[in-house]
């Protein structure tokens, strides 16, 4: 084949494969949430998804990225504004960005007068953008694109900072998302009133707080590996929990 043709067909791979907090994540996220439903959302939900999990269709953002149709919802999949600010004095993009992303598939969802169509397909995006909100690299800075401009190596590999959070992390340890999802959606009542607390403008300057922290720990070439995993594990915990029972407590305030 010729080489040409080669790096063409790698290219959505690469491109992509930078972008995306992994699979495993989102469907922890989803599976979390799905713990944590009240019965009229169940019901809800079991209709409009077709019987299908949340963490089935949590991956459904991404899988659309291909499809150059869709180009318009790439901006919705994170937000970069300068460390240290609020998202709400921030500069906005004309492209839209995760928390314009949230907002419109809320008012989509939530109007009974949409399509039936309409109502499933920006439900199943809200699913996907409230576990990318909880990847603290997708709450970012826009000069080195939410840590993709900063090579590292994981455990020998070429990988950036921003990949090590959306895949490295978390498949290096080695649990499937059921495992982890099983782990993480026992919390006790009060905790999960804490953890639901507050909107989706809090949560963004929560990451995005983390997020500069991150940074702080990492330079470009650093070789990260074990000693990266134990000193971070817990926080990956930390926002997959976070991420699945403020899912579910979005959905419960839609359909409840
Ligand atoms: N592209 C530019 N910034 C990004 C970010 N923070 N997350 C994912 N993709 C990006
Ligand atoms: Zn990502
Ligand atoms: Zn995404």
């Amino acid at each position: 084949m010729k080489k040409s043709l080669v790096l063409l067909l790698l290219f959505p791979v690469v491109v992509l494969g930078n972008t995306i907090w992994g699979k495993t994540g989102h469907r922890v996220t989803g599976q979390i949430a799905q713990e944590h439903l009240r019965g009229k959302t169940k019901r809800a939900l079991n209709d409009l998804l077709d019987g299908h999990s949340l963490a089935f269709v949590s991956t459904f953002a991404d899988d659309i990225k291909a499809d150059r149709s869709f180009s318009k919802y790439s901006a919705w999949h994170y937000v970069n504004y300068p460390l240290g600010m609020d998202y709400v004095d921030s500069e906005k993009s004309e492209y839209g960005d995760i928390m314009t992303g949230i907002e419109e598939c809320i008012q989509k969802v939530r109007d009974k007068n949409n399509t039936r169509e309409d109502r499933v397909f920006h439900l199943k995006m809200l699913i996907h953008f409230i576990g990318d909100l909880h990847q603290p690299m997708h709450a970012s800075r826009e000069e080195d694109k939410g840590g993709n401009d900063i090579q590292v190596q994981w455990f020998g590999d070429g990988s950036n900072l921003h990949r090590v959070w959306d895949n490295n992390l978390i498949e290096s340890y080695g649990m499937t998302y059921t495992e982890l999802a099983n782990e993480l959606s026992n919390v006790d009542r009060k905790k999960r009133k804490a953890i639901q607390e507050g909107t989706i403008y809090d949560w963004v300057d929560e990451s995005h707080d983390i997020c500069a922290g991150l940074y702080e720990t990492v330079e470009t070439g650093d070789k990260l590996g074990y000693r990266y995993s134990y000193d971070h594990n817990d926080l990956l915990f930390q926002q997959l929990q976070r991420g699945g029972l403020r899912l579910a407590k979005v959905l419960n305030d839609i359909f409840g």
